[in-house]
C-alpha cells in the first residue's frame, strides 16, 4: 500500500471522541521552531512572508488536531494576520499557538511568532495571527469537537474576547452578504 492510500484509509475510521469531556487550553498548546535559511529569503533578503504564513498554518493546525483528536481538520479562515517586523536569515523563528475559542465544529487558534537572533539571543515579536479550523467526519462534513474549558480567569477572558469577535465577524459577514444580494 502506498503512503497516500495508507493516510486515506486511516482517515476513514476516526477514533471515538468523548464530546462531554471538555479539554483545556494547555492540553493542545503547541510550539515549533526552525532556523531561517537562504531558501526562505525574499528579494529583499529578509524572510518571505509566505514562509511565515505556512509555518503558522502548520503549527496552529497541530493545536486543532490535538484538541479535536481528529486528523480530518481543515483550515477554514485566516481571521487575522499581522506582520509586525521582518525576520532575518539565520533567525530562529518560533511559532507559539494555543486554542482560544471552540464553537460546535470550528476552533480558533491564537498564534504569536517570535524571531531570535542566534548570535545575540535577542528575541523579537514579529507577527500575530488567529486561524480558524473545522473538524470533518469520515464523509467530509463538519463534525462536533469537545468544548474548551478555561483553567483560570485569564483563560476565561481570552475565550470570551474571541467569542465576542466571532459574533462581530458573523454580523459583518451577514451584512456584507445582504448588501451584495441587494445590488442589482
Ligand atoms: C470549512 C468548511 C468545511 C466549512 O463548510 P460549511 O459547509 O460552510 O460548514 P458549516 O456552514 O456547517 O460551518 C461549519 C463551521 O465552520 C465555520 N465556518 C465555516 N466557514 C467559515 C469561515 N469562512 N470562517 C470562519 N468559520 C467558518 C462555521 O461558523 C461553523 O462553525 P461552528 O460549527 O463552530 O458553529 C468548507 O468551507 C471547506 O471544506 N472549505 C475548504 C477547506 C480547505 O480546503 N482548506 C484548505 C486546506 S486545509
Amino acid at each position: 500500500m502506498n503512503p497516500f492510500e495508507k493516510i486515506a484509509r486511516s482517515h476513514q475510521t476516526l477514533p471515538h471522541v468523548d464530546l462531554a469531556q471538555g479539554r483545556s487550553i494547555a492540553s493542545s498548546r503547541s510550539t515549533s521552531s526552525r532556523l531561517m535559511e537562504l531558501i526562505d529569503a525574499n528579494a529583499r533578503g529578509t524572510v518571505h512572508g509566505g514562509v511565515i504564513m505556512r509555518m503558522v498554518d502548520e503549527a496552529a493546525s497541530i493545536v486543532a488536531f490535538k484538541h479535536s483528536q481528529n486528523p480530518n481538520v481543515v483550515t477554514a479562515k485566516v481571521e487575522t494576520f499581522k506582520f509586525l517586523a521582518p525576520a532575518q536569515i539565520r533567525n530562529v523563528v518560533t511559532i507559539q499557538c494555543e486554542m482560544h475559542y471552540v464553537g460546535r465544529t470550528s476552533m480558533e487558534v491564537g498564534v504569536e511568532v517570535l524571531a531570535e537572533d542566534v548570535i545575540t539571543s535577542q528575541i523579537r515579536h514579529i507577527a500575530s495571527s488567529n486561524v480558524v479550523y473545522v473538524a470533518l467526519d469520515e464523509n467530509g462534513n463538519p463534525t462536533p469537537v469537545p468544548p474548551l474549558v478555561p483553567a483560570s480567569q485569564e483563560e476565561k477572558a481570552i475565550i470570551e474576547r474571541t467569542r465576542l469577535r466571532h459574533l462581530r465577524r458573523q454580523k459583518i459577514d451577514e451584512e456584507v452578504t445582504q448588501a451584495e444580494e441587494s445590488q442589482p
